[in-house]
């Protein structure tokens, strides 16, 4: 059975990434090594089976004797460690959840469900770095990309709900302390009944603006608020986040020579660990509502329709509806007033399994087959 080496398998995506692994036995069909960057020669994870104890991460001489590696270890370790490795004449095959080798030709973005011509076509021709996908990218095809798959997406454009987790296991954290500061800074004027709510709230606002609010790293209020950018400034007035929608999208798809314009705006809320999304695509042609619902369910079996209707919107196509599952709800689907040819539509998914562990787990079994 293959070797295959884990690299920051103790993280936030790297656990989610076990959790997955052992759920589904993955672990039973390859020969399992764990490194560290920090505590070698310590026990390893129980994956069910005897595993050798960590080694260096950062040792070529070990990673050189795997056949398979797998890391969350983030862009750094990449951008030090896979240079070298491949200089010492590595030829196995690295899979990555950072960005670093993302755009890089002789890589493949991995998103199964959606691109698995793609992944094949890459195999065949002896590609070996295959990296997961910015998650809101991901997200939006695992909803959607029976529409673009089916060449009927002119062009599309997503508003998006940013869960704190993508920011980090530490921005998670911060969201929830400061919930708790501004509920701990009026919880005498809440609890009673008589109190006014304007009072209330300029005691939440002088919170949320001055320093008493933990907010070391995101720098900002989110809780009782939102936060209209994510990850650097482009020289163009995008966020790098917005940036990759066109950039990953075209490429996950194969169709980088003839991209499918995507634009829009990436806004940081106060969700825990799933992203949502509203859609507006520009459609080819003028397809009806049914046959759009269909084409949309049929893609994967994650995907889930949900009809344009308040009570099973309201309880299916939500962060909290879908956290800690693989669903892909998509909703609200109707067309615009703008004309028959534009879409709405409106999707959540779990940010930390398809928008980062499960592509790669499910990779590696592509690997193995
Ligand atoms: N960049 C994403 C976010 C997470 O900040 O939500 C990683 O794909």
């Amino acid at each position: 059975s293959k070797r295959v080496g884990f690299v920051g398998w103790r993280g936030m995506v790297g656990s989610v990434l076990m959790e997955r692994m052992r759920a589904e036995n993955d672990f039973q069909d390859i020969e399992p090594v764990f490194f560290t960057t920090s505590q070698v020669g310590q026990a390893g994870p129980d994956v069910g089976k005897d595993i050798p104890a960590l080694k260096d991460a950062t040792a070529i001489d070990e990673l050189k004797t795997l056949d398979v590696i797998v890391t969350c270890q983030g862009g750094d370790y990449t951008n030090e460690v896979y240079p070298k490795l491949r200089a010492a004449g590595w030829n196995g095959h690295w899979i990555d959840a950072a960005s670093a080798l993302r755009m890089n030709d002789d890589a493949v973005i991995v998103l199964d469900p959606v691109n698995r011509r793609v992944i094949d076509e890459a195999l065949h021709k002896g590609v070996k770095d295959f990296v997961g996908g910015n998650c809101t990218v991901s997200l939006m095809l695992m909803a959607v990309g029976g529409l673009f798959n089916a060449g009927l997406v002119e062009w599309a454009s997503a508003q998006t709900y940013q869960a704190a987790s993508g920011a980090g296991a530490q921005n998670m954290r911060e969201l929830l302390a400061q919930m708790g500061k501004l509920h701990a800074d009026v919880a005498e004027l809440l609890a009673d009944p008589r109190s006014a709510i304007l009072d209330i709230d300029r005691v939440v606002a002088d919170t949320m603006r001055g320093d008493a609010l933990p907010k070391d790293n995101f720098g900002h209020a989110l809780a009782g608020s939102l936060l209209p950018w994510i990850d650097r400034q482009l020289d163009n007035g995008q966020s790098r986040e917005e940036w990759k929608a066109q950039a990953e999208t075209n490429k996950i798809l194969g169709s980088s020579s003839n991209p499918v314009p995507l634009d829009g705006t990436c806004v940081r809320i106060g969700a825990m660990r799933s992203h949502s999304q509203a859609l507006t695509l520009k459609l080819t042609r003028d397809v009806p509502l049914d046959e759009i619902s269909d084409i949309i369910a049929g893609a994967n079996d994650w995907v889930k329709v949900i009809p344009n209707e308040r009570e099973q919107t309201l309880r299916e196509l939500t962060p909290t509806a879908v956290t800690g599952t693989l669903a892909i709800p998509v909703g609200r689907l109707r067309k615009l007033n703008m004309g028959p040819q534009y879409l709405n539509a409106f999707t959540v998914g779990d940010q930390l399994l398809w928008g980062a562990a499960e592509p790669l787990r499910r990779m590696l079994r592509i690997l193995l087959e």
